[in-house]
């Protein structure tokens, strides 16, 4: 009882008054989230590397079968534990090692942070290049952003982005991130919607588009089961504790179910229009959709050089982009600007300040890794970009989604009553969580880090 009552004062102080979501404020932080570089930079290319429409087709049941269950177990968490990702396991379970591995998630986000801000900063510099009509003054795209990342420009952009994060973040919970999120979500939907039409209304866009939403299954296989999988985690911002940080700040009476379908709905609806964008924008200008990451940014931009009004829907293309990375990055920072206030009882703008400079200072390894300034950032055949991508994606990310979908199936005996499910979604959430979602995401882990092969 005296833990309880010490444990809710703390959490008193951390979380004043402007600290708690509005209902729709959560959700729309939450899908702010979910929806990112991921759904418009990451699903394109790897969809088209991995079977098209048939990886769609797997990548939304993973979504509903493990994805759902463990973003319902990290928002569940946050609820009860009301603290960081680290405390809310310290609190609900009573054991210190939970926290120590919610720790290891917090670092995850702080780290996945340092080199996404990296990619949200390119997006910027293609949309100032976009407008400006800079862009399409070239020809040769893929020189164009060969000769960006060997410049200095990426340590600007990605400076920027940062200082828009830590901005955000730096007015509160209220009045900084729902209320930036209340501007920019509805901002991404018009985008989307007004680029959709661009691009089915471009003659032969219907090609492009059966390619994603025709499912030719002889292209799968167990790899495209996998990177679908691991992508369902990472599009829907689990296993690095930032859907437990935006849950300490849920109100009580908010259904965490009809939460988890809606922020499903909105990741999965974005993620198909992104594709309804890109593919027959690039299949209409013979481009290749499974070209790896440098497709937005160099199949694209060739895209619109060849179409009317190119420089400004370009621009707006690179616009949304943006918008999207950015009511990510704003979620990423919170998980440990979260953590040192509470761990260190540090104000929210020095926490910030502190957080964002570090953070900065992380990520120019990942920003000069790829470009020819710093030659000794490659090593391992892989620029240091990659590594930091590969360790926190493919290792961190599944270990941060099991340690939640352990606690919650097995450890956590409250889980049940703070979830405040129905009986039937009950049994079915921790049957998932039991034995659907650990077998699988521990087969992603295996896989992705190596261990196994097919
Ligand atoms: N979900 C975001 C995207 O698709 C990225 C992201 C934000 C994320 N927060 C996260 C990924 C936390 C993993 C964990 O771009």
């Amino acid at each position: 009882m005296k833990d309880q009552r010490q444990s809710e004062s703390l959490q008193e102080k951390t979380q004043s008054a402007g600290e708690r979501f509005s209902s729709s404020g959560f959700i729309l932080a939450a899908i702010g989230s979910a929806v990112g570089l991921g759904n418009m930079w990451k699903f394109p290319y790897i969809t088209g590397q991995y079977g098209g429409a048939a990886f769609f087709l797997l990548f939304v049941i993973c979504l509903l079968l493990v994805g759902l269950p463990v973003l319902l177990a990290e928002l569940t968490v946050g609820r009860g534990g009301r603290g960081n990702a680290s405390t809310s396991l310290i609190r609900l379970s009573g054991h210190k090692l939970w926290g120590g591995f919610g720790f290891i998630t917090i670092l995850g986000a702080f780290v996945i942070l340092s080199f996404y801000a990296v990619v949200a900063g390119w997006t910027l510099h293609y949309a100032m290049l976009s407008f400006s009509g800079e862009l399409f003054k070239h020809n040769d795209f893929g020189l164009l952003f060969s000769d960006f990342n060997n410049s200095w420009m990426p340590v600007f952009w990605q400076f920027i982005v940062l200082l828009l994060t830590g901005f955000i973040i730096m007015r509160g919970v209220s009045a900084g991130i729902e209320k930036f999120n209340k501007i920019l979500i509805p901002g991404l939907v018009i985008l989307l919607i007004v680029l959709c039409i661009r691009a089915l209304s471009l003659e032969g866009a219907g090609e492009g588009a059966a390619f994603f939403l025709k499912p030719d299954f002889s292209k799968l296989s167990a790899e495209s089961a996998l990177v679908a999988l691991g992508h369902a985690f990472f599009s829907l911002s689990l296993g690095m504790g930032a859907m437990m940080t935006y849950g300490a700040y849920v109100d009580k009476r908010q259904s965490l179910g009809l939460a988890t379908l809606a922020i499903g709905a909105g990741d999965l609806i974005y993620a198909f229009l992104a594709g309804l964008i890109i593919f027959p924008t690039t299949f209409v200008f013979g481009l290749e959709a499974s070209q790896g990451p440098s497709l937005v940014f160099v199949a694209l931009p060739a895209a619109f050089s060849a179409m009317p009004l190119g420089s400004f829907f370009g621009g707006l293309f690179f616009v949304l982009l943006a918008f999207a990375a950015l009511t990510s990055t704003v979620s990423l920072l919170e998980v440990p600007i979260a953590f040192v206030r509470e761990a260190f009882g540090w104000r929210r703008s020095f926490s910030v300040i502190f957080l964002t400079l570090l953070c900065f200072l992380i990520g120019l390894p990942s920003a000069l890794s790829l470009g020819n300034k710093v030659p000794w950032l490659t090593f391992g055949g892989k620029p240091f970009f990659d590594w930091m991508d590969f360790v926190c994606s493919n290792i961190v990310l599944p270990l941060g989604g099991l340690v939640v979908t352990l606690f919650v199936g097995y450890a956590w005996r409250g889980a049940a009553e703070e979830a405040g499910l129905s009986s039937w979604w009950l049994r079915l959430w921790l049957f998932m969580l039991r034995y659907v979602a650990p077998i699988l995401v521990l087969l992603v882990f295996l896989y992705s880090s190596g261990i196994i092969r097919f």
